[in-house]
């Protein structure tokens, strides 16, 4: 946080299946794992383009959460399927040791592309919804912060759940 790539508008892009492409999401997945991330996003690792990767699989953290598949999703669009909104607390690793209460969508419609250019649609609501909707503000030069309605619910996360061990995003 701090870095002005985070804060552009990430570009679209326009061939799929090139080296440069699968080179790009090497780096993500492996990114994301060695930080045992939820997610990330490509201006993350400082690539302007609208790419992201996320899953999850069922994790102590969040135990309601539904385990969420490995995804690649380019050039993604959002649609929210109605109003509800809930709060819950997110983490980012642009952000690192910070947690925050953020109002998402609980149900949510994504479509886009992966690494081959085939096309996704799904429904999703819950933490995949609140996955998605977090990578995807990434993209468009917002993070978490600020989003937040009440600054009160922001702070370090070992201060706020002192007996949760630290992961992010
Ligand atoms: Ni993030």
């Amino acid at each position: 946080m701090g870095d002005t790539r985070l804060l552009q508008r990430s570009h679209e892009v326009e061939r799929f299946d090139t080296p440069e492409l699968h080179a790009l999401l090497a780096d993500m997945h492996d990114t994301m794992h060695a930080l045992d991330g939820a997610g990330l996003a490509a201006p993350q690792i400082g690539v302007g383009l609208r790419v992201v990767v996320f899953g999850m699989a069922r994790n102590p953290r969040y135990p309601q959460a539904e385990p969420v598949p490995y995804t690649v999703l380019i050039n993604p669009v959002l649609t929210a399927l109605n109003d509800n909104l809930e709060d819950g607390w997110e983490g980012c690793l642009s952000v690192p040791g910070m947690r925050g209460l953020v109002p998402r969508h609980t149900d949510l419609r994504y479509e886009g592309f992966d690494q081959y250019g085939n096309r996704i649609d799904r429904f999703v609501s819950g933490f995949h919804a609140r996955v998605v909707q977090h990578e995807c503000d990434h993209l468009d030069g917002i993070l978490y912060p600020m989003r937040i309605r009440d600054l009160r619910a922001f702070g370090f996360h070992d201060v706020l759940f002192p007996d949760q061990p630290l992961q992010d995003d």
